[in-house]
């Protein structure tokens, strides 16, 4: 591909910077402190006690002084407001779907969409859920089907589409199952819950294929449609010179609509919309959407807020921002891997999983190796990420108090879009370098206090020494 600094190896931020926010610089003794008040839950540390925060790469990226100059430009109408003309004009540039419903995040387009479309025994394929997706597709009473390629589930397995889906899965199902209850198929791009991994155009040409063979129409859940359009650019064989937004348009004229989290690269904090080219289903959206998140022309947002996505969007398809977003991650595993983390290979567009089972093997899946590797992250050097582990996905029976592991005992470091400076980065892999050569001293965790569902976020933990 020809970057213009491709001859240099430094990653290079493709911006300046206009406005900053201070991080406030803490000692490991008063992190300790922090981390024992908040019951070692990093969900209950307060935002201004950590350095660098890699908990999600969602919402949480910083606008570009055009987006804040597009802010300026809000117009408040409840109905039919420019703002709502400027957003649906750059989203159908983009995506080319007949109609656009904006909604006030991704699982809210989630909601509507399969409310309408689903019913009790539906079943819905995915390359795989992510968990709001999923929630959702099951909420209706439907099922939700992962029908990831083998090679997706493997996390050492380097495969340049990991995020792929298998065909021959896909038609067995239609094959055996009939295609009478299969209401709708999705592809998720990136794949989130397989470690941000790409779907090739092939791929999701094979799917098309396979799907308008029984009529069942194709939806994208596009979060990170712009990143995985630069992996097809960079991996996959004929689009070395076509630009990110040709490979967007390829890509979406297979499909018959998608669900949108703008929050990932819409490149706003909040915000989320919903496509489709079928007009009955255009007007029953709509019809729910009045219900729960407004007027069809703001959908839960402020005028503000549609006009710095109209913004955003356009600007995720920028190539320099496209290379420096992939490298940096990029970037950051090889380093993790090089030190001796085992992490999910290879990176993802827009974070590093580390495999923190194999890591810790001293520590039993439920004493949460995860949950230890991220709380020492923190009080080594005022990082958050997230456990996606046993504390996540550990199944307890309600009944009996007993409790099932996860597959994966994973740490995900997500990274935040245009927030944080390559030298962010060689922090992060400073202190992971400390961690490193003290990890058989990491203790596990048991659980004192918990919720009866999505323990994680609220959850009190100690230590088991
Ligand atoms: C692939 C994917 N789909 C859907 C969602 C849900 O979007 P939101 O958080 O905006 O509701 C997310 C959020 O992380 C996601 O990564």
């Amino acid at each position: 591909m020809e970057q213009k600094e491709s001859i240099f190896r430094t990653i290079i931020e493709p911006f300046v910077i206009k406005s900053v926010e201070p991080i406030k610089m803490t000692t490991r003794l008063e992190r300790e402190e922090i981390l024992k008040k908040a019951n070692y839950n990093l969900f209950k540390v307060n935002a201004q006690d950590v350095l660098i925060d890699l908990l999600t790469d969602s919402g949480t990226g910083a606008m570009s002084s055009e987006q804040w100059a597009a802010i300026m430009r809000g117009d408040e109408s409840y109905a039919g407001s420019q703002s709502f003309q400027r957003f649906e004009a750059s989203v159908k540039d983009i995506f080319g779907f007949k109609h656009v419903i904006p909604t006030h995040q991704g699982r809210a387009a989630e909601r509507i969409l399969f409310s309408v479309m689903c019913q009790k025994g539906s079943v819905v394929p995915n390359n795989t859920h992510f968990d709001t997706t999923r929630a959702n597709v099951e909420y209706q009473g439907a099922k939700a089907l992962d029908l990831v390629i083998e090679e997706g589930k493997d996390p050492k397995k380097i495969h340049p589409f990991k995020g792929n889906m298998d065909v021959e899965k896909l038609k067995t199902l239609i094959e055996k199952n009939g295609s009478n209850n299969i209401p709708l198929c999705m592809i998720t791009i990136t794949n989130n819950s397989g470690g941000g991994q790409p779907v090739s155009m092939q791929n999701v040409k094979q799917v098309k294929a396979v799907l308008s063979k029984y009529g069942i129409p194709l939806y994208f859940d596009a979060a990170r449609f712009a990143e995985n359009a630069y992996f097809i650019k960079e991996r996959e064989e004929g689009y070395k010179e076509k630009s990110i937004k040709e490979i967007v348009q390829e890509m979406m004229k297979y499909g018959d609509g998608c669900t949108m989290s703008a929050k990932k690269d819409g490149m706003v904090n909040i915000g989320g919309f919903l496509c489709t080219n079928n007009d009955l289903m255009a007007q029953k959206q709509k019809d729910l959407l009045i219900l729960t998140e407004g007027f069809p022309t703001y959908g839960g947002l402020a005028g503000r807020d549609l006009d710095a996505l109209a913004v955003g969007l356009q600007e995720a398809l920028d190539e320099s921002y496209l290379h420096y977003r992939v490298s940096e991650t990029r970037y950051l595993g090889e380093h993790l891997t090089e030190i001796g983390y085992p992490i999910l290979q290879p990176p993802g567009g827009h974070a590093i999983y580390i495999d923190a089972k194999e890591l810790l093997p001293h520590i039993p899946s439920l004493q949460y190796p995860g949950q230890s590797l991220s709380v020492e992250m923190y009080i080594a050097g005022g990082i958050r990420t997230v456990e996606i582990g046993s504390v996540m996905f550990g199944k307890v029976n309600q009944k009996t108090g007993e409790e099932t592991p996860s597959e994966m005992e994973l740490v995900r470091l997500a990274l935040p879009r245009r927030t944080h400076t390559q030298s962010h980065i060689d922090y992060v892999i400073e202190v992971m370098k400390e961690i490193f050569k003290s990890k058989s001293k990491l203790a596990g965790y048991r659980i004192k206090k918990q919720p009866p569902f999505l323990r994680h976020f609220t959850a009190n933990f100690e230590k088991t020494t």
